[in-house]
């Protein structure tokens, strides 16, 4: 998923430096899970992973490839549905999303399309344009046949999370804008214009106790104890709620009250920390003092708002710290959003081998 911060591509490298300087253990903390694109990969590995999120959709993600342990088989739904499928090889979650993809009647009275598309919202001040109107129509009708599904019993709590985990990783690839769902684009992309198709997620098991959270993870710091854990906080000024409100708000389906060009939905109560720089130092001095672990991983980079020798000067008195960077290459739009400019950032890992 496009996400600020997505630690998908560099975490094989996150983790073989890790594995080179000492790092052991059995259980993993990712304490700023987002996408769980660290969580994913250290529960391959083995580890009995926790993770935690301010956000909601983090963690249905997180549920859905974290605390998740079975492969879902969806019994009484599929037996209610008495579908059938056209191919052999389908899974029962296969089933259950081409069921969605072609048994549908279409709405127009959900939340997303009366409010992010341009038919629903065409009698309004603002015509928003985050998803053509089959599409608004689409995710309205996956969302609410999945929440209709949990009401009659129909799926299990884990089956619901996989199947809204699905239509979450769906999502971003029909969405008409740049990356975050802070603006629209005023033209259409060609990406947004084709007809939204559910995709299935990966299911990973590991016969380990997993656990997810939907916390501020400073409040449950001092009660898990790990081996590993793994700090990936933000970097800067930009909070994430905003950014991502679109995908939240199809995630908790919760009709909220929203404002402004975008359609925003208040994020009060999600607001980080690590996004104020003073505050930023207060938090990661708290999380290594109060949690309980042996090794401490920080990502970070170099355009990040924390100085690395104040991190360093913190990390330090807790144990032995290495500090490496590398390169990491990245596409940066300009002003307009017409060019794309290629960056190269130094991409941070602070790690911590705490004294016994
Ligand atoms: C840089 S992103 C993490 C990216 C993640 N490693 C990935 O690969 O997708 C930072 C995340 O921290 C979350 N966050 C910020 N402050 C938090 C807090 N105090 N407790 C829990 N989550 C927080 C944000 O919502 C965001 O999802």
């Amino acid at each position: 998923m496009r996400f600020i911060g997505n630690k998908q591509n560099i975490i094989e490298k996150i983790y073989s430096l890790i594995n080179i300087n000492n790092v052991k253990g059995k259980s993993f903390f990712d304490v700023f899970a987002g996408t769980s694109s660290v969580g994913k990969f250290l529960k391959k590995q083995g580890f009995a992973v926790y993770s935690s999120d301010l956000l909601y959709f983090s963690y249905v993600l997180q549920r859905a490839y974290i605390q998740n342990n079975s492969i879902p088989q969806f019994e009484k739904l599929l037996k209610e549905l008495n579908f059938h499928s056209t191919s052999l090889f389908s899974t029962p979650l296969d089933l259950v999303i081409e069921f969605l993809n072609t048994n549908l009647n279409l709405t127009k009275e959900g939340f997303i399309y009366k409010n992010y598309t341009n038919g629903g919202t065409e009698n309004n001040d603002i015509q928003r344009m985050f998803f053509t109107d089959e599409n608004g129509q689409i995710i309205d009708s996956i969302r609410q046949t999945i929440e209709l599904w949990k009401t009659n019993n129909l799926v299990s709590e884990d089956e619901y999370y996989i199947l809204i985990a699905c239509l979450i990783e769906t999502v971003p690839f029909y969405a008409n804008i740049s990356g975050v769902y802070s603006a629209f684009h005023k033209k259409w992309d060609s990406r947004a214009l084709k007809k939204l198709v559910l995709r299935p997620i990966e299911i990973i098991t590991n016969n380990k106790n997993n656990q997810s959270f939907n916390i501020n993870s400073l409040e449950i710091i001092d009660k898990i104890n790990t081996d590993i854990i793994y700090l990936d906080p933000p970097y800067n000024h930009r909070q994430y709620a905003p950014n991502y409100h679109i995908l939240e708000t199809i995630a908790k389906y919760d009709n909220p009250n929203i404002k402004g060009v975008a359609g925003l939905r208040s994020y009060e109560n999600q607001k980080s920390n690590f996004c104020n720089k003073e505050n930023a130092y207060i938090e990661l001095r708290k999380i290594a003092t109060n949690a309980k672990y042996s090794s401490l991983i920080l990502s970070y980079n170099n355009e990040g708002l924390m100085d690395s020798e104040i991190i360093l000067d913190i990390l330090k008195q807790f144990g032995k710290v290495q500090f490496i960077e590398f390169d990491y290459l990245r596409f940066k739009s300009n002003n307009h959003g017409i060019n794309q400019d290629k960056k190269t950032i130094k991409e941070q890992l602070y790690i911590l081998n705490k004294y016994e």
